[in-house]
């Protein structure tokens, strides 16, 4: 019988992971569909009674249910505990387990250009959802420092605190981040400024930042922000948020069918839906 995978968000009718998950299951013959279900924060526990007692084989959680759906799940693993969010949700001999695999895609997507965190000094723009998911993922690898800069400095603070793994970090505004962006190795925009319709933006000027560090954003759409552009025009080594997006993907697919799945199809998939919008 066919199993049944879905992912829960409200709004959910521009995900791009319906096409990408089941465009593998046809590419490795498995017998399942993944559908989108706009679900409003009063209905999240009975959509998810719902799909347990369907007996699907695992969903997606995104915006604005990550956090949310963590006392309606029967367990949640250790990761996904501390960063306070479920991206992805299996069905494990009908009990429904959380996983965040937002932050393990970041860091698999990254390998390729920057293999080894352990010793680097890292900087996270910004302390929502996405970057306690990269913070905490990080802070297990021993970089040498793990800063965070934040718009509400008292945010980047909180979550320094939450964090179980011991490393060095410290809370900055943005303008202190920008006059010590020099000292980084790898720095990781993670808010949402820069983002499809503004891409106007960027969250601060980037000065004296050091030629070949490494600079990420985040955001796939558009796929170069002006934050990204200019740090290539001052020397850095640059990487947009699809990989990011696609590993995520990749490891909740491959904890769904045991299979990890051909990233390149899966990139090149989502470049094809990216290409029909308007950003
Ligand atoms: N590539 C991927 O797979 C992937 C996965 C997840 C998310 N994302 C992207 O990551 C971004 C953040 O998502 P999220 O879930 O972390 O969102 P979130 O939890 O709402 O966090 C938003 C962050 O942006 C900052 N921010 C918002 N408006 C701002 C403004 N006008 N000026 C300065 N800072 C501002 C917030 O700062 P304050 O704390 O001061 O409010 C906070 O740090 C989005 O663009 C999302 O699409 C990408």
């Amino acid at each position: 019988m066919k199993k049944l995978f879905a992912v829960l968000g409200d709004p959910i009718g521009h995900s791009m992971s319906p096409v990408m998950h089941n465009d593998l299951f046809s590419f490795y013959n498995i017998d399942g569909v993944y559908l989108p279900f706009q679900v409003k924060d009063e209905d999240l526990y009975d959509a998810v009674k719902g799909l347990k007692a369907l007996g699907v084989g695992g969903f997606n959680v995104t915006v604005p249910h990550k956090s949310k759906i963590l006392p309606f799940l029967d367990g949640i693993d250790e990761l996904a505990a501390n960063i306070g969010a479920v991206n992805t949700v299996v069905n494990e001999n009908g009990q429904l387990m959380g996983y965040n695999t937002d932050g393990p895609g970041f860091l698999k997507g990254l390998n390729p250009i920057l293999p080894k965190i352990a010793g680097q000094k890292v900087l996270i723009i910004g302390a929502g959802g996405a970057a306690r998911a990269i913070y905490f993922t990080l802070a297990k690898e021993n970089p040498d420092t793990l800063d965070i800069a934040n718009r509400t400095v008292e945010k980047a603070r909180e979550l320094i605190k939450d964090c179980p793994y011991s490393v060095s970090s410290r809370a900055y505004s943005f303008e202190e981040a920008s006059e010590s962006l020099g000292e980084y190795d790898l720095v990781v925009q993670t808010t949402v400024i820069g983002m499809s319709p503004k891409i106007d933006e960027q969250p601060f000027v980037l000065n004296n930042l050091r030629k070949q560090a490494v600079f990420c954003d985040i955001i796939y759409n558009p796929l170069e922000t002006k934050f990204l552009k200019e740090a290539e025009q001052k020397g850095a080594i640059i990487q947009n948020g699809l990989d990011m997006f696609v590993y995520q993907g990749a490891l909740a697919f491959e904890k769904w069918t045991g299979i990890f799945p051909d990233v390149e199809r899966m990139r090149d998939n989502v470049l094809k839906q990216l290409g029909g919008r308007t950003c």
